[in-house]
């Protein structure tokens, strides 16, 4: 996905914008751009690569005027190159747009018949040069934009600008989210609040299908139907969206090591002090009227989906299905009246599991969501959204919002059990108290940092690398594997330890590291037995276990990283942490872009 901003203001654009674009590169950077109307000329600026390239463009040939729109892009029809670049121009509109417009190809066969004729080739070039169709057959330029609006399929963020116009910016969101910024005699429009922190915290957000027209001193914002829509405008807590490294290297390592405080926090809008009960916002969740519990995600989210399954079987016995959404969606599985459909996602905006949830709309009995972005689509289409309180989360490998995720779901579990009443309240105290020792357990992991910097050294020269983990460290094994191969490009899969060997095991020899993550829990025997299969065929074992584990079956193992001992419901939270500061520091070893990782963007919002 990409990230796109607007600004209308009483200062020189380009540097507004640029800025704006830093805090929007999470969610893509194979190119970016801007473009700026300076008395009514209009003109662009665009690079390939990193944004450091557009700024380093901008030193030599600056673009001078007070009204401009900007893109950071990740690349979805056409290769990352200056011509596909945003903004895309056609005459005197520019243009620039987040998703995908699935229709492009016969809007553009549309086009082509009327003499038009393309220079990229993406989708975005066919909404320019539509717009500027419009405008030539005497529309003006906002109902050339509405007339364009009416004619796209699929899912769009857009900013609109025009030659002529220094003060008039066009917005429109469908599938895409869009933010309003209001400053004091200026207006900017950007992908999300993040962007628009510098300039305000007065935000009005577009909901499904508006549109806005923007001038420094007024907005009017339209619904999918064409009537005028009066959409809230908030004050955005600032601390929410301030982003910095913290003093680290890399924001993942940031975000890595704030993971005690960031989980007290996200703890504590749930635990009361007073007393040893969960307390969710709104209405809440009444698991008496659930029979069955139905979760869909994406990537880490999923993971943590798939961990908490086994949290709400095992602790309160109630059957849980977990798909990804990408599967969810098209399966089109039966939802009963009585399922709660639960939706996990850091952003809130990913494609697939928007379209999931809108699935599952007029189905299921509640649909819920944990998010860590309050505001999100998916927030706000969900009858209940649980934030996760991660704070902002730039690091495209995530890490916090995972612990957090989990953290969130387990407190669900215990809910759904003391609901059912599997669980007493006494035995809700003891797992309470447990979660509330969380945070001093992370810190715990964190100082096995050396430890485990000196296992990614190793690890760094691996071609392959396979994570093993059983019951509720199944799941693990497959985060550990996905934040390996989406940093350090190392190709890594998880498997369960007991499928070993049912065919992976094939690949094991001296050149194969296998990292084993296993507390000494009641599975912890059966995967020593797999670790054993591993060395007896020269596989080099990486040991992630507590000391028990460690003192019992480290004989032999290439490597082995000490967790603290945890009631067993913890554990896989804790081993987030190794897994993670594995896969950091081997992408360091490796010399990759840590934060920015190639071909990835933070937030998926296109199919
Ligand atoms: C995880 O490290 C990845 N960045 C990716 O798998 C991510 O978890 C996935 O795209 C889901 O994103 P969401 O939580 O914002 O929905």
């Amino acid at each position: 996905m990409c990230g796109i901003v607007g600004v209308l203001g009483d200062h020189e654009a380009a540097p507004i914008l640029v800025e704006a674009l830093k805090r929007l590169e999470y969610r893509g950077y194979d190119s970016a751009g801007i473009a700026t109307v300076n008395s009514g000329v209009l003109d662009r600026r665009r690079a390939v690569g990193k944004l450091v390239n557009l700024s380093d463009l901008l030193v030599h040939e600056p673009l001078p005027g007070k009204s401009g729109i900007g893109h950071t892009r990740w690349a979805t029809h056409g290769a990352p190159t200056v011509t596909n670049a945003h903004p895309h121009r056609a005459g005197q509109v520019a243009v620039v747009h987040n998703g995908i417009i699935e229709n492009f190809r016969d809007l553009r066969a549309e086009l082509a018949a009327k003499g038009a004729t393309f220079v990229t080739e993406t989708d975005t070039e066919t909404v320019a040069l539509l717009t500027e169709q419009h405008m030539k057959e005497g529309l003006g330029p906002v109902d050339a934009v509405y007339r364009t609006l009416d004619r796209l399929e699929g899912a769009f963020a857009l900013a609109f600008l025009f030659e002529g116009e220094d003060d008039l910016i066009v917005a429109a969101r469908k599938g895409s989210p869009l933010a309003i910024g209001h400053g004091d005699g200026e207006m900017y429009v950007g992908s999300d609040a993040i962007a628009l922190a510098p300039l305000t915290n007065r935000i009005t957000y577009l909901e499904e299908g508006d549109r806005a027209v923007l001038t420094r001193t007024s907005l009017e914002i339209r619904d999918a139907h064409g009537s005028i829509a009066n959409r809230k405008m908030r004050e955005i807590a600032i601390g929410s969206t301030r982003i910095d490294k913290g003093g680290h290297k890399h924001f993942m390592a940031k975000e890595i090591a704030e993971q005690p405080n960031v989980l007290a926090d996200a703890l504590s809008h749930y635990l009361p002090i007073a007393d040893d009960t969960i307390s969710l916002p709104g209405k809440g969740i009444d698991f008496t009227k659930i029979e069955r519990l139905t979760m869909v995600a994406c990537g880490t989210a999923f993971y943590a989906c798939l961990t908490a399954k086994y949290w709400f079987e095992q602790i309160a016995k109630l059957p849980v299905e977990v798909d990804v959404a990408s599967e969810f969606r098209y399966r089109e599985p039966p939802v009963s009246a009585n399922t709660l459909a639960l939706f996990v996602s850091q952003s809130g905006e990913t494609a697939d599991t928007l379209a999931a949830l809108r699935y599952c709309e007029g189905k299921a009995r509640q649909i819920v969501s944990v998010i860590n972005v309050p505001e999100s689509s998916i927030a706000r289409e969900s009858d209940l959204a649980l934030p996760i309180h991660a704070g902002v989360e730039v690091g495209v490998a995530s890490t916090k919002a995972f612990t957090c995720q989990l953290s969130v779901l387990l407190l669900l579990a215990l809910k759904a059990a003391a609901d059912r009443g599997t669980l007493s309240a006494e035995e809700l105290a003891d797992h309470i108290s447990a979660l509330r020792s969380l945070p001093s357990h992370l810190n715990a992991a964190l100082d096995e940092e050396d430890a485990i910097r000196r296992a990614a050294l190793s690890l760094s020269e691996a071609r392959d690398v396979l994570f093993l983990g059983r019951g509720q460290m199944y799941p693990l094994a497959l985060e550990g594997a996905l934040k390996l191969k989406e940093i350090s490009y190392i190709h890594a899969e998880g498997y369960a330890s007991g499928e070993l060997k049912h065919g992976p095991i094939a690949l094991i020899d001296k050149h194969m590291p296998v990292v084993v993550m296993a507390p000494r829990d009641e599975l912890f025997d059966k995967t020593v037995s797999n670790m054993q299969e591993v060395m007896a065929r020269k596989g080099k074992v990486v040991l992630i276990s507590d000391i028990e584990g460690i003192n019992e079956a480290s004989e032999g193992v290439w490597s082995v990283i000490r967790m603290p001992s945890v009631p067993h419901v913890l554990a896989p939270i804790l081993y987030a942490v190794p897994a993670q500061l594995l896969a950091y520091h081997t992408a360091v070893a490796k010399g990759t872009d840590v934060d920015q990782p190639r071909n990835l963007a933070k937030s998926v919002t296109v199919e």
